[in-house]
């Protein structure tokens, strides 16, 4: 089957309405053709670029979100966290036209503030230059870690408590979920993970109670549009049942 034969396939079945990756293995692959790590980064920004393209002209998928730099990503070598920054700082500058043809709105969840101010600025700049767009919800998750953004909900429900604006037997799952990052923004269907890696890294450790997750060992910077239906494909094969019994199975 071609892409367009896959992509005919794949629209009959039921598309994710939220599609998270952990787009890992960019230093993996330029180590084994023995380039540079930053190389592996800048062709992985490549690869999710055209991925971004692909998904918002042919995929009615209404969120995708991008685990692009983590909280413990800080702990690498100076020289790879300044590239990283700077080339975040690039792709929304002088590329952020791009997005904004596509009819992509960004979202930007992580402690934005704790940025370098310079690329701060351009993220803030772009979501607020798209966001009149109404196509792909486009979410990267930038200094971001799961439990700092539990624990950031959990500072501000307590401070409302002590305040009294609000009492601790109202804290339900709805209000600490709109106490989040992703306030109004459903869970992740499917997770997808690169480079074989089998964990999930501090990544929306509360949103992932019940998504799918599909990982494949092909590197970043080789994931094609071809792997993302062969994702969507094979989540089409799951039976999701939430801790139901699936209906009819087991009647006796
Ligand atoms: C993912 O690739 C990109 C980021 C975490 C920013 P890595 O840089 O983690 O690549 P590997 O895992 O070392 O191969
Ligand atoms: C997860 O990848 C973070 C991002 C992709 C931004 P890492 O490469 O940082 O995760 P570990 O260290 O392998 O768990
Ligand atoms: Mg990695």
């Amino acid at each position: 089957m071609n892409l367009e034969e896959r992509l005919e396939d794949i629209l009959e079945g039921t598309i994710p309405g939220h599609v998270a990756i952990i787009p890992d293995g960019n230093g993996r692959w330029a180590h084994n053709r023995g380039l540079e790590r930053t190389e592996g980064h800048r062709q992985g920004t490549k690869r999710a670029e055209d991925l971004i393209e692909f998904i918002a002209k042919k995929l009615p998928i209404d969120f995708l979100t991008f685990y692009t730099f983590s909280t413990e990503n800080w702990s690498r070598p100076d020289s790879e966290v300044k590239f990283l920054m700077s080339l975040l700082k690039d792709l929304l500058g002088k590329r952020g036209g791009k997005l904004l043809k596509n009819d992509v709105r960004l979202k930007v969840i992580g402690d934005i503030d704790g940025l370098p101010e310079r690329t701060a600025k351009v993220v803030r700049k772009t979501v607020e230059k798209t966001s009149d767009n109404d196509g792909l919800r486009l979410i990267l998750a930038l200094n971001y870690g799961g439990r700092q953004e539990i624990l950031t909900a959990v500072r501000e429900l307590a401070s409302r408590v002590t305040g009294g604006a609000l009492s601790s037997d109202e804290i339900t799952e709805k209000v600490f979920q709109s106490h989040l990052y992703t306030s109004g923004v459903p869970d992740p269907d499917l997770l997808i993970r690169t480079s074989g890696e089998r964990r999930i890294s501090n990544f929306m450790l509360w949103q992932l109670a019940y998504t799918e997750i599909w990982i494949t060992e092909e590197f970043w910077p080789s994931f094609k549009p071809e792997n993302f239906l062969e994702a969507i494909s094979d989540f089409q094969q799951r039976e999701r049942r939430f801790g139901r019994v699936d209906k009819g199975k087991n009647d006796q």
